[in-house]
């Protein structure tokens, strides 16, 4: 069958469901692991009554964002990272440092989380793929 659509064959951005809003906003931050790997896991934030997602894996040199300590700067949130201390928006994923986090929507609906993202997410590790 021909595909009119090449992203599609390579994963579709679609919204994943995380889980209930209640429950996840009790943390500040999630790690939230992808179908794809390490590599691709995301961090689900809850800040000041909102949810960001961003990768979970520092675009510097891969520190756990996760980890890092968060700090609002007149209006400005962002999450420092635990190994060499680089600033991230929550928002937008810029650095101070030139530097770009990816990050991605997060809705929420009926009471539940959703991220906008290329693979599954899910709180529990998937059970461990093949290694190539
Ligand atoms: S690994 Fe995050 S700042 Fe270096």
């Amino acid at each position: 069958m021909a595909s009119g659509n090449e992203e599609e064959s390579v994963g579709s951005v679609s919204w994943r469901l995380i889980g209930p809003a209640s429950e996840l906003s009790k943390k500040q931050c999630r790690l939230m692991h992808s179908s794809l790997g390490y590599g691709s896991d995301v961090c689900l934030f809850y800040v000041k009554g909102e949810f960001f997602a961003m990768d979970a894996r520092c675009a510097h040199s891969g520190g756990p964002l996760c980890d890092g300590d968060i700090e609002d700067a007149d209006g400005i949130l962002q999450v420092f990272c635990p190994w060499h201390d680089y600033d991230f928006n929550l928002r937008t994923g810029q650095s101070g440092t030139g530097l770009q986090q990816q990050v991605y929507k997060v809705k929420l609906e009926d009471g539940s989380v959703f991220v906008k993202h290329t693979s599954p997410l899910s709180l529990q590790p998937f059970p461990s793929s093949k290694k190539s």
